[in-house]
């Protein structure tokens, strides 16, 4: 493994050190329950470094996660479980010929689709990869409380002993697109040789409105079942950045 990737990787862990993705994958496997219970095998959209993956398949769900960095997947095949695999895959255009009860797509993958084609393939893709009345349930920002709450310049610095990273974020809105370019300068230092590498990465996100949705869903061939407050499960308001959406395959 080059240094780079360790830098990397370590960096991812440190940023989302205190997401619970147990409580998340608890989550999600709540509304299987509810909508879908008989279910048994997962496709995760935008896999990461598999964490939902690995929970998923500890509570006995097959799953099977694309996603298109190579790096996040060479930190998720560093685990491994029978039941979960990874392939490297773009959502807007994969074909793995297999289908699957549920596909999930978590930590606001689906916002990273800004234009209205890539989101009608995505969708689409998703519904031949669905078995009979499949799920689709995917969170993503929400228009409301993006204009509400106006995101803003922020800096976060994180440590963990081994090396500081400083991280500034610059949103730009584009609101007649619905998107918000968030440009990251990231400066990770090593604390034992005091060497910087810095990383510079630009985030286009899409939020997006219930009825927005709405009309996606029926354009490809689903039903809205649900729209709610990720994790919290209450009505979406103008404080709810994140809203998860339970959609089935007619
Ligand atoms: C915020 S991360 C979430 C990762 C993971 N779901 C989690 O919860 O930790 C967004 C992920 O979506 C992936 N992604 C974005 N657009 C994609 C696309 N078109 N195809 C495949 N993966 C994509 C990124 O590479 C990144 O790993």
């Amino acid at each position: 493994m080059n240094e780079n990737f360790k830098l990397y990787s370590q960096y991812y862990d440190l940023l989302y050190q205190d997401k619970n993705y147990i409580l998340e994958t608890n989550y999600v496997i709540g509304l299987i329950e509810t909508y879908r219970p008989k279910s048994k095998t997962i496709l995760e959209l935008g896999a990461g470094t598999g964490k939902h993956a690995f929970l998923l398949a500890n509570k006995g769900y097959t799953v099977l996660g694309i996603e298109r960095s190579e790096d996040m997947i060479a930190i998720a095949n560093q685990k491994k479980n029978a039941n979960v695999s990874f392939e490297i895959a773009d959502i807007t255009k994969f074909n793995l010929n297999q289908t699957f009860d549920v596909a999930t797509s978590l930590f606001h993958v689906i916002s990273y689709l800004t234009d209205n084609e890539s989101l009608l393939q995505t969708f689409k893709n998703v519904h031949q990869h669905l078995n009979k009345d499949g799920l689709f349930i995917f969170d993503v920002w929400h228009s409301p409380a993006v204009y509400h709450q106006i995101p803003e310049k922020r800096t976060k610095v994180l440590q963990n002993g081994t090396i500081e990273v400083i991280r500034k974020a610059d949103p730009v809105i584009y609101s007649e697109k619905n998107v918000v370019e968030v440009n990251y300068d990231i400066a990770i230092t090593n604390l034992t040789n005091k060497s910087t590498n810095t990383i510079v990465e630009k985030h286009p996100m899409r939020h997006f409105s219930k009825p927005e949705i709405e009309l996606l869903a029926y354009a490809t061939g689903f039903n809205l079942l649900g729209t709610e407050e990720f994790l919290t499960g209450s009505i979406p308001s103008t404080n709810t950045w994140g809203v998860c959406y339970i959609l089935q395959k007619i």
